[in-house]
């Protein structure tokens, strides 16, 4: 019986959703660095050589069946003393070769891992702390005025090497940038480390790859690769400490926020706002995302996220506030300008 036409198309169209799935820019499959490239040659390695037999097995499995359903026509079966030597050597020989490609890809994925996890020597330090479920990023230097300190973004500049040290404050959590490394889970009172070398600039997206609660698919992170002096202005503007308000308005939004219930879990660098539970506010509106990712960094979403942030992240730390449109609208134009 002929294969049917119309599975043929739903194969080809599966096919084809599948691999348009991979060209999007968070994939694996398209590496802006050392670390990912390597790991995509493994990928692919793998998967040709998966490919080759599975091929090679459907082959030889179609020749048999068409020559046994030949032979059936034609004559009996009777026992063939050489055929059957031949069919046993085949059977040794492809055990023979089974066991060497086995070989070849765990020493390849040998090889990989070992230059993987080379560290080289002055990488860029930061820290990543997961939390539920926003990621804190604190830039690691000698002289402790001179860190940085941010929230789901994170700066690196192109061709240096950074070594990202991880550490989780309550439960598990899995760092995985796929354009530029694989994962790396964060567990609470043992802290890990990777480092990845960007080899070009862009945005690229990272995810929370571990089941960490009710909001774990709202755990994103950028990561903006770009030139050095680029890299060392953004890092210049976040040392700087917050934007003093300027207008009535933004006055009037300071003091919303210094008198509402923000400052326990907020800081804002240069105003007595010091709270650590939540993430630091100095620089946020120079952010391209809120919430972790959850939502675009906007007016209106920053609004929103203010009033009822249990609407767009349930289980969020962040309790609702009830301010009138004119204290939210003071607040809004004081938290825009911390930039
Ligand atoms: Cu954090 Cu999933």
């Amino acid at each position: 019986m002929p294969f049917p036409r119309y599975k043929v198309s739903i194969w080809l169209v599966v096919t084809v959703m599948l691999l348009a799935g991979c060209a999007g820019e968070q994939t694996a499959l398209n590496p802006a660095g050392l670390q990912a490239k390597r790991i995509g040659s493994l990928f692919w390695i793998y998967t040709g050589i998966g490919t080759t037999v599975y091929v090679l097995i459907a082959i030889v499995l179609l020749v048999a069946l068409y020559r046994r359903k030949r032979k059936s026509d034609t004559e009996p079966e009777k026992p063939d003393q050489r055929a059957e030597r031949g069919l046993r050597s085949a059977v040794l020989v492809s055990i023979g070769v089974t066991v060497v490609i086995l070989f070849v890809l765990v020493f390849l994925e040998y090889l990989t891992v070992r230059r993987i996890h080379a560290m080289p020597s002055d990488p860029l330090a930061i820290q990543v702390t997961g939390h539920r479920w926003w990621w804190e990023v604190q830039y690691e230097t000698p002289i402790p005025s001179e860190r940085v300190t941010t929230a789901n973004e994170i700066h690196v500049p192109i061709g240096r090497p950074v070594q990202v040290k991880l550490i989780s404050q309550d439960v598990n959590h899995s760092l995985w940038i796929p354009n530029l490394h694989g994962k790396k889970d964060l567990i609470p009172g043992h802290p890990t480390s990777q480092w990845f070398i960007a080899s070009r600039p862009g945005t690229y997206y990272g995810q929370c790859a571990e089941f960490c609660g009710y909001q774990h698919a709202k755990m994103r992170l950028v990561v903006v690769a770009e030139p050095e002096e680029e890299f060392n202005d953004w890092y210049a503007g976040q040392l700087a400490p917050a934007s003093p308000p300027l207008t009535p308005s933004q006055r009037r939004g300071q003091e919303v926020f210094l008198g509402a219930t923000c400052v326990m879990c907020h800081r804002i660098s240069g105003t007595p706002a010091n709270g650590r539970l939540g993430p630091d506010l100095t620089h946020v509106a120079s952010r391209e995302m809120l919430a972790s990712g959850a939502i675009p960094n906007t007016r209106g979403h920053l609004a929103g996220w203010i009033v009822d942030p249990q609407m767009i992240k349930p289980g969020a730390l962040m309790p609702p506030n009830s301010l009138n449109p004119e204290n939210l609208r003071a607040l809004l134009d004081y938290l825009q300008t911390l930039k």
